[in-house]
């Protein structure tokens, strides 16, 4: 056994679900997998049902979390066709404006770029913009951070093209950040077939080995590692429309764990952009005597069943993997310990300023 303490981490990318679709998750079940996990914050994106796009229905997510977070969290809004100018008043509290410009699961995508302008020169400068942004949109993204002289974080980064064309626009000072997920780190379209058709479905799509290997040349372009946890039930990812997304909580520390074994990266590169980086981007307080205690010798086998998510899948069934959570301690208290949730539902709290006037 070899003990390692790390921060309490972040997860600046998930969804729970909730409101409209607790079948596949809730703020219960979701933040028990982020401590699982080794998560002590995540932030939580609006694409539910309905989607959080204006004052009530951010309210009424806000009032679900704090009645059933387990860890502590955030809640962003999403931009839609006509809330550029209202959204604004929320920045506050959110943890930031997020931006569907390509297709995805949910309603919110925005095709015209007079919107993406409108929202990006409304929303406040000091609060996080997240867009998902693939291939030439993402080119268009990095101009308007550019034109409208603000940060822009980009969502699940994929393909070569895109962790190149960031590394330029990093080069040229442009205040541009991103996100890569495990799933596009540890698996590729080659993997589809074994995961099966409508389960491999995922947005952005697996990438090409090439991609892959890309990503993990330009390490030092990747800001954040993010799950983009998306839990959608079996029967749904093996039915007619199978839904894009993989559930993710649980799963990324020991494959990056198990990666800084195989030397293809350092636990401090782990570190940066589990907690550093999402702390700064994000501009998250500090959680106070909040830390996570790894095993990282233990081996143990990644199954489907034993997930806290309550889609109870994932789509690394059955891979062996070196590094697993031991203890999540969050704000003094043993929140996560050898496989039990200690943390009861209404323990997280928003770390955004609390209730609205
Ligand atoms: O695969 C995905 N699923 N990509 C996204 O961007 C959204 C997500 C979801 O909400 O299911
Ligand atoms: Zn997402």
């Amino acid at each position: 056994m070899s003990f390692v303490r790390l921060p309490g981490l972040i997860d600046v990318h998930v969804h729970l679900r909730e409101p409209g679709a607790t079948h596949k998750e809730d703020w219960d079940s979701g933040t028990a997998a982020a401590l699982a996990g080794g998560f002590t914050l995540v932030l939580a994106m609006p694409n539910t049902q309905p989607p959080i796009t204006d004052e009530a229905t951010f309210q009424e997510a806000l009032s679900l979390a704090a009645q059933k977070a387990r860890c502590d969290y955030a809640q962003y809004v999403g931009a839609g066709p006509d809330n550029a100018k209202s959204l604004p008043s929320l920045a506050k509290w959110a943890a930031g404006l997020k931006m569907y410009l390509d297709q995805t699961y949910g309603p919110l995508r925005l095709d015209d770029m007079r919107i993406w302008m409108d929202h990006v020169e409304n929303w406040p400068k000091e609060s996080p913009i997240v867009a998902h942004a693939e291939g030439r949109t993402l080119a268009a993204m990095i101009l308007m951070a550019e034109l409208f002289d603000r940060p822009v974080h980009i969502a699940h980064v994929s393909k070569a093209e895109e962790i190149l064309l960031i590394r330029k626009a990093k080069e040229k000072g442009i205040a541009v950040t991103c996100e890569v997920c495990p799933h596009h780190l540890f698996l590729s379209e080659e993997d589809a077939l074994l995961i099966g058709e409508g389960r491999s479905e995922v947005r952005p799509r697996l990438n090409s080995r090439e991609d892959q290997r890309c990503l993990w040349e330009n390490l030092e372009v990747i800001d954040c590692f993010a799950t983009d946890h998306a839990p959608h039930t079996l029967s749904e990812k093996d039915g007619p429309n199978p839904p894009p997304g993989f559930p993710g909580l649980e799963t990324i520390l020991p494959l990056l764990l198990s990666a800084v074994h195989q030397g293809k990266l350092s636990l401090e590169d782990v570190i940066l952009r589990l907690y550093t980086n999402p702390k700064k981007i994000f501009h998250l307080p500090d959680q106070p005597d909040t830390w996570v205690e790894v095993d990282t010798d233990q081996e143990w086998v990644i199954q489907g069943r034993e997930l806290y998510s309550r889609c109870a899948w994932t789509p690394f069934e059955g891979r062996r993997v070196k590094g697993r959570v031991q203890r999540v301690v969050l704000r003094g208290q043993t929140a996560y310990e050898a496989g039990r949730v200690f943390a009861w539902p209404g323990f997280g709290q928003s770390i955004r300023e609390i209730g609205l006037s």
